[in-house]
């Protein structure tokens, strides 16, 4: 081994498919150490031009005895060793780690997740349980299956389970470790404090991945990319995303960003005045808003087929922004030549689904569409400063950017708006203007309660079915709508929230008593899976 201090301090995930991994990367960020996830299967020279210090190998849904289970490259173990790299397996990790390094990884009968107990069964000094005596016991969260039966030379066992499984390992010559377990898990208490330890006393990790670091680089990156003349436009959808990312860019060039928020019709209660305010007032952001929603409309009566709605508003949003470019050029004299989007770390992962499964990156259920699909003529460079962090990074750095913090607490709204939320046609009757109410009143009643930094997502959902009621003494036959409160980490999966029976009967009775055209409201009880979040 070539004897080399610790480089860059940059932890790097080689992801086999669990999913736990961006967790494993957002628990190493809030040590403040800078962590990235790239495949598992990415090549010798992607590792390497990252230059890490530490190197974790993911836990996975693969056997490794499996034809083609998804490996580290060639050349992976003389890199590690040649650099002196600390490389950590979890799991699936650790399986490829013994088997690569001429160890035996016995086949499992069945493939199990739980809850177990393991024991320390050597005092390992510095090692991964230092301080920790033969026979004490921690709960961890593990994973049966596949397990490691012979290891490779100048391996030790450091703990095994009840059953006397291989729970952790380590060879701190060749500075190789593994986890039969997920420290990364809440279900696993003392598993964060030996990532804390790994990182910090074995790796020799500084902590110094700060916010106001991250945002200073991107500035740098920003004002260095774009040339003194050039213009950049950004759609602003009225989210957190994309307000934050259009901030930052205004703080790097000023002026030259051109910003453009677009009232599609399908809008929330008085969300453009709302918005407008934040971007004028709060942020200064030289925003354009450009009512479109005669246009949108319009193009959206009689459909619907919730992927042909869709299609539609993608396509109309490109109409106006196309326009809004012309325009630009013609005031400037010169075509924009970037455009800034928000897109998150979440997105741009590539992960190893399981083997069978025919996919190589996350499955579109639904075909969800920012403003990205730009007509090919306008080639404009693309800007992402949030490109590597997750939400909640967003909201920090949105934070230090002033953006008021309400407005980065709000919940997600779909690009798609209300039209997702009206199954069927969206010019049907006054549709829209019933659910922009009854929305309105549901946000407002849990913001009351104050219990909507709790939810993930709220909102109303207008049913296209008309049921008999009895208001005032009249037979009436009217709209029913639906609630859904959802509680979430990223919206991949969710739970409906539990509200109190007090307030949905409060919340229920006052939009029958103040929206015309309702007299019956659902409470939507699915988790996702097997719904998705919003109804379309
Ligand atoms: P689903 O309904 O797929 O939603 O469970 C997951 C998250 O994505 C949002 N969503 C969308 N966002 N365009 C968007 O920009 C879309 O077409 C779209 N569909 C759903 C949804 O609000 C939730 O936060």
């Amino acid at each position: 081994m070539e004897a080399q201090a610790v480089k860059s301090n940059l932890v790097l995930i080689l992801d086999y498919g669990s999913q736990y991994t961006h967790l494993i990367t957002r628990r190493i960020r809030s040590l403040s150490i800078f962590s990235l996830c790239i495949s598992g299967t990415s090549s010798l020279k992607s590792i390497t031009d990252l230059n890490p210090s530490v190197i974790i190998l993911s836990g996975g849904p693969h056997s490794v005895h499996a034809p083609h289970a998804p490996c580290f490259p060639d050349g992976f173990i003389e890199y590690v060793e040649k650099n002196g790299i600390f490389v950590l397996g979890i799991c699936y990790g650790l399986q490829l780690i013994v088997q690569k390094l001429g160890g035996v990884v016995g086949v499992g009968e069945k493939q199990e997740y739980g809850r177990m107990v393991v024991e320390v069964v050597k005092e390992c000094g510095e090692g991964l349980f230092m301080g920790k005596k033969v026979g004490d016991k921690q709960v961890v969260w593990m994973s049966h299956g596949d397990e490691a039966v012979v290891l490779p030379g100048g391996f030790e066992v450091v703990a095994r389970s009840e059953q006397g499984g291989i729970a952790a390992v380590q060879d701190s010559e060749r500075r190789f470790y593994g986890l039969q377990y997920h420290p990364e898990v809440t279900h696993s208490p003392e598993g964060m404090e030996l990532l804390r330890h790994f990182l910090f006393d074995i790796c020799g990790v500084t902590a110094g991945w700060k916010m106001e670091d991250v945002m200073e680089e991107e500035i740098k990156v920003i004002k260095s990319m774009v040339g003194p003349d050039d213009h950049v436009i950004c759609a602003l959808s009225g989210g957190v995303d994309s307000t934050v990312a259009a901030t930052l860019v205004h703080k790097a060039i000023g002026d030259r960003l051109h910003c453009i928020f677009v009232d599609n019709g399908l809008l929330r209660y008085k969300e453009q005045d709302r918005v407008m305010g934040t971007f004028e007032k709060d942020l200064h952001l030289p925003v354009t808003c450009v009512d479109a929603s005669v246009q949108f409309l319009s193009e959206l009566k009689g459909v619907t087929d919730p992927e042909k709605k869709r299609k539609i508003i993608g396509k109309e949003f490109i109409s106006v922004f196309d326009a809004f470019s012309h325009d630009l050029e013609k005031k400037l004299g010169r075509k924009p030549t970037y455009l800034v989007q928000g897109t998150l770390y979440p997105d741009v992962i590539e992960s190893c689904p399981p083997p069978g499964s025919g996919r190589t990156h996350s499955h579109t259920i639904k075909s969800h569409h920012n403003v990205g699909g730009l007509p090919k003529d306008m080639k404009l460079k693309l800007i992402e400063p949030l490109k590597l962090l997750f939400k909640d990074e967003v909201r920090e750095l949105g934070k230090i950017l002033d953006v008021p913090v309400g407005f980065l607490k709000r919940h997600p709204f779909p690009g798609p708006g209300l039209a997702v939320r009206i199954p069927g046609d969206v010019t049907q009757g006054n549709a829209l203007d019933i659910l922009r109410q009854v929305d309105e009143i549901f946000i407002q009643a849990i913001k009351d309660a104050g219990i909507y930094d709790e939810i993930w997502q709220a909102f109303a959902v207008f049913l296209p079915i008309k049921t008999t009621g009895v208001q005032g003494d009249q037979r009436t036959h009217s709209n029913a709508v639906a609630l859904r409160a959802v509680t979430s980490q990223d919206g991949m999966t969710a739970d409906w929230y539990y509200f109190e029976h007090k307030f949905l009967d409060d919340v229920s009775r006052k939009i029958c008593n103040s929206v015309r055209g309702v007299n019956r409201v659902c409470l939507d009880i699915t988790s996702k899976p097997p719904s998705t979040i919003e109804w379309e």
